[in-house]
């Protein structure tokens, strides 16, 4: 009998599946059935409404999608009123998605945010249209360590930090996560990227640029997953490109405990169930009765992997 379960900490999913934040809401309910979803990531809320940035705020581009959406919100009262007891309706745990323009008040929305029915709380340090301690804290290991430290003190919820791959250095802001206190790593949020229309000469995004995401992303993002497994012990979710099943086994064996998925939804919505339903053929096929065993199973033991470093470092 196959075990598709896998650990977030002290979170047991069903299926190592879930949907990304901002690619999701109750309303895939006409399509699919949420309830075989790993658990249920809502869209990213702040304190207080935002109208996110200016349209278009979406453009296509080979391999997936540029956006800018800009975190728009009805805020976390509306959240808590509303959609809190909308995705209760289902059986998979819900990971709240929280960001807040500076530290103070993310401290006090982990407070806010911290009530019964909340099972994980994702904190979006990340999103790449904000600014570096504006909402961006994820590009420095220090800033991400004063979050996530001040986020840990106001909750005994499982908090899974969501990284940024627009850090110079995200090992050292992923250890830093960690030892301020994360019980998992979301790797990662969207990729600085921009589009230009080559008839108006216009930029394709209001906000001029936004962040990439789709297949394109999925082999820089899995390299980060690769390399943060190495430096720390917390689990990883792995978030970036993801379409099919192989996908989700290729994020597992780089180290990922489960993954986030976010582009496909919007070109099929359906497509996380026909993954889930990938894993089992895959698994079933090859005799693997328990797809945690995939997590960094990679067979790189007898390889050098020094060179990666070059990059990242002076002369
Ligand atoms: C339209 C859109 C909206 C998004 N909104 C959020 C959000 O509110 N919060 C967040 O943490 N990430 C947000 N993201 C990032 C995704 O959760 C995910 O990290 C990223 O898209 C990479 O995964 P993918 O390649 O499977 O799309 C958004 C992405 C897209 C495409």
């Amino acid at each position: 009998m196959l075990d598709l379960s896998v650990r977030i900490g002290q979170v047991e999913l069903q299926n190592p599946v879930m949907p990304a934040s901002g690619a999701f809401s109750t309303e895939y309910a006409s399509v699919i059935d949420i309830n075989r979803l790993g658990a249920l990531v809502a869209k990213t809320v702040s304190r207080n409404f935002r109208a996110g940035n200016p349209p278009p705020r979406a453009a296509e581009v080979e391999g997936g999608m540029i956006n800018s959406i800009g975190l728009p919100t009805k805020g976390l009262q509306y959240f808590l009123d509303a959609q809190l007891p909308d995705y209760k309706q289902y059986s998979p745990p819900l990971v709240a998605s929280i960001s807040a323009e500076d530290a103070d008040d993310f401290q006090a929305m982990a407070r806010d945010i911290n009530v019964p029915g909340v099972d994980v709380i994702e904190i979006n340090i990340s999103c790449p249209t904000r600014k570096p301690g504006g909402g961006n804290f994820a590009l420095h290991a220090e800033h991400a360590h004063d979050i996530v430290t001040r986020v840990r003190a106001e909750t005994d919820k499982p908090i899974w930090a969501k990284l940024s791959p627009n850090a110079g250095e995200i090992v050292d802001v992923a250890m830093a996560a960690e030892d301020a206190g994360a019980d998992a790593l979301t790797v990662a949020n969207t990729i600085l990227a921009m589009k230009i229309n080559v008839n108006t000469f216009r930029p394709a995004l209001g906000n001029k640029i936004g962040g990439m995401s789709g297949p394109a992303v999925k082999p820089i993002v899995l390299r980060m997953v690769y390399q943060i497994s190495k430096a720390v012990s917390v689990p990883i979710i792995g978030c970036g490109g993801i379409s099919n099943a192989e996908d989700v086994i290729e994020y597992m064996l780089a180290g990922a405990s489960a993954v986030e998925i976010g582009y496909v939804n919007f070109r099929n919505p359906t497509a996380m169930i026909s993954i889930i339903n990938g894993l089992e053929d895959w698994c079933n096929k090859r005799g693997i009765r328990r797809i945690a065993d995939l997590t960094g199973a990679v067979r790189d033991g007898d390889m050098e992997t020094d060179t990666y470093v070059a990059a990242a470092q002076g002369f």
